[in-house]
């Protein structure tokens, strides 16, 4: 699915993680408030139980990458949650690039190497999700 250089360089850069998940996990939220803050009122005002809910997902992709294909269904369920949540497919493109600068703020020598590999990987959950709550309404329909 991925190449080898794709897979290694996501793994090596989830090694030089300088923080906690829940810290990044928190620099991950004010960063995408601070660009767009329409986004506040779709998350619950208390974000604590928010917490590590997105990183643990990244994580459990970064252990998976090997076998990704065993999580499709998962992560098209995901995306049809998603549409429940009210989230729109123009808002994957933002997440993600957020996503990516917190990366680079938290991953020790960030190189535009890891960049693209992460921007890979990001680029094929979020093409899932979105297919997944595409197939959900039409189906619903
Ligand atoms: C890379 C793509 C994304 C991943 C892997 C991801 C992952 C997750 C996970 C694991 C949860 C926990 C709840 C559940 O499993 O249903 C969640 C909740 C949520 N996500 Fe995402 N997400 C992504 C993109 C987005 C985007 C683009 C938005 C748009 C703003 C968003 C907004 C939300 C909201 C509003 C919740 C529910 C918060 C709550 O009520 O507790 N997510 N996300």
């Amino acid at each position: 699915m991925f190449d080898n250089a794709t897979k290694q360089q996501v793994l090596s850069s989830a090694l030089r993680l300088r923080l906690a998940s829940s810290a990044l996990t928190r620099d991950f939220y004010d960063r995408l408030f601070d660009r767009a803050p329409e986004l506040r009122a779709m998350f619950p005002a208390d974000m604590s139980a928010q917490s590590d809910k997105l990183f643990d997902m990244v994580l459990v992709l970064v252990q998976s990458l090997d076998h990704l294909q065993m999580l499709v269904a998962e992560i098209e369920a995901l995306g049809v949650r998603h549409h429940e949540y009210g989230v729109t497919e123009e808002q994957y493109a933002l997440v993600s690039e957020v996503l990516l600068d917190t990366l680079e703020h938290h991953v020790a020598d960030w190189s535009e190497v890891d960049r693209k590999a992460w921007a890979l990987l990001l680029g094929y959950v979020c093409d899932l999700m979105i297919t997944g709550a595409r197939d959900h309404a039409s189906s619903a329909a």
